[in-house]
């Protein structure tokens, strides 16, 4: 039975039974020696059959373990289509590129949205890596928008060469971190380590890569020991592959995180980890490993920098209640609905909104390349100078 932070719910015997075994193939890995926490993270979200990501658990909405904005209202999906439309529009034409595209909600009410627009993309693409998720998408397209499957495709791999846009909605934030702590020694990495009580932090000399990040920041954000947190470097490689092949158009990436000083501020002493299951948020990953999703916050600067770096132009960076009004939410609401409807749809745009919701800590950060007119999601406001 793992241990369990308090009030979580037991995972059912079979549930149990495949975290045994995920378990166990870590701890196989890890008798060579401690493991990075991007290695274990990376294990338990991805691990083929086992991961959280790409086992069979419910994962998204009311049965699962958390709600993303796109299954909260298509309201998301419209505002994000009609920016792409815009973007599609400057760039002349281009296809439309998710990553991570969860139950295939974007997916969909992105494309019925283009369709009244008439801005429809030749193709649709996929990214997925969870083969579990991406037949979950390919039946729902099927289903509920038969007409604009044969647009929609799956890839297994970044193609050589992309014009149009990106998407990545809270894709970021699964990608695998690693964990530092500053002592009053030199700086350590939090590698993972395995003992018949289950899984313990153990504290390692940090590679040079990690070690230099971790003063860099220690004086640009003016943090000192004790201090605990993380490094995101698989979502700035992420976005350096991504760099390479975008030839011309937008990424638009949203997720919840801050600029660097708001990241590692000096009094976030033990970084921003975070693990959800069936709608409770706590901070240990080693619970019923592969059963519940780990997160942590995304660092904005670090991604404009990787962007900057890679020949990429930081076009636009705002909270998500700013993006979407820019992009026209207002104007989604202007139309009638039944009394019940106007309730739902009133309390869809509350939880996208709200600073005390999704609205402030959820920010869009939009890269690209080619693109010289402003993006209409940030007419209403653009913190880029806040990276
Ligand atoms: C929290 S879910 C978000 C799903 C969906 N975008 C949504 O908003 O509902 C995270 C998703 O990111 C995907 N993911 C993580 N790393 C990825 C990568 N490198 N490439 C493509 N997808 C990735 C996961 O498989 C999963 O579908």
């Amino acid at each position: 039975m793992p241990r369990s932070p308090s009030g979580l719910p037991a995972p059912a015997p079979e549930a149990l039974a495949a975290s045994e075994r995920l378990r166990a193939q870590i701890c196989a890995e890890a008798e060579r020696g401690p493991l990075s926490f991007a290695r274990f993270m990376a294990l338990a979200l991805y691990a083929p059959g086992l991961g959280y990501y790409a086992g069979g658990s419910r994962k998204f909405g009311e049965a699962g373990d958390f709600v993303t904005a796109p299954e909260i209202s298509p309201l998301f999906a419209w505002c994000l289509a009609r920016q792409s439309a815009d973007i599609l529009a400057q760039l002349g034409g281009g296809e439309i590129l998710e990553f991570g595209a969860g139950t295939g909600a974007l997916m969909i009410e992105m494309l019925r949205e283009l369709e009244r627009l008439d801005a429809l993309p030749a193709r649709y693409l996929i990214l997925e890596v969870s083969a579990e998720l991406a037949e979950r998408q390919r039946m729902r397209v099927l289903s509920e928008a038969p007409h604009l499957a044969p647009r929609v495709a799956w890839l297994t791999q970044l193609p050589a060469a992309f014009e149009g846009v990106v998407i990545a909605n809270e894709v970021l934030d699964a990608m695998p971190v690693q964990r530092f702590r500053l002592g009053d020694g030199d700086v350590e990495e939090l590698r993972v380590a395995c003992t018949a009580d289950g899984f313990v932090w153990q504290a390692c000399p940090a590679e040079a890569r990690l070690a230099e990040r971790v003063r860099s920041l220690a004086r640009a954000c003016g943090f000192d020991a004790p201090y605990e947190s993380e490094v995101g470097f698989a979502a700035e490689d992420w976005l350096r592959t991504l760099a390479d092949v975008l030839h011309r158009g937008v990424a638009l990436l949203v997720d919840y995180g801050f600029p660097e000083r708001e990241f590692y501020h000096s009094q976030r002493r033990s970084g921003t980890l975070m693990c959800h299951y069936r709608h409770r948020a706590h901070a240990d990953p080693f619970f019923a490993v592969g059963l519940q999703d780990i997160t942590a916050h995304v660092d904005f600067t670090a991604m404009a920098e990787a962007a900057h770096a890679a020949g990429l132009d930081v076009l636009g960076f705002s909270n998500q209640a700013s993006f979407l009004m820019g992009a026209g939410l207002m104007e989604f609401l202007a139309s009638p609905l039944e009394p019940r409807a106007q309730l739902e749809r009133a309390a869809a745009v509350h939880k996208l909104t709200l600073p005390s919701e999704m609205g402030e800590l959820f920010k869009v950060l939009a890269v690209g390349r080619g693109v010289d007119g402003p993006l209409s999601g940030f007419r209403l406001r653009d913190d880029r100078a806040r990276l």
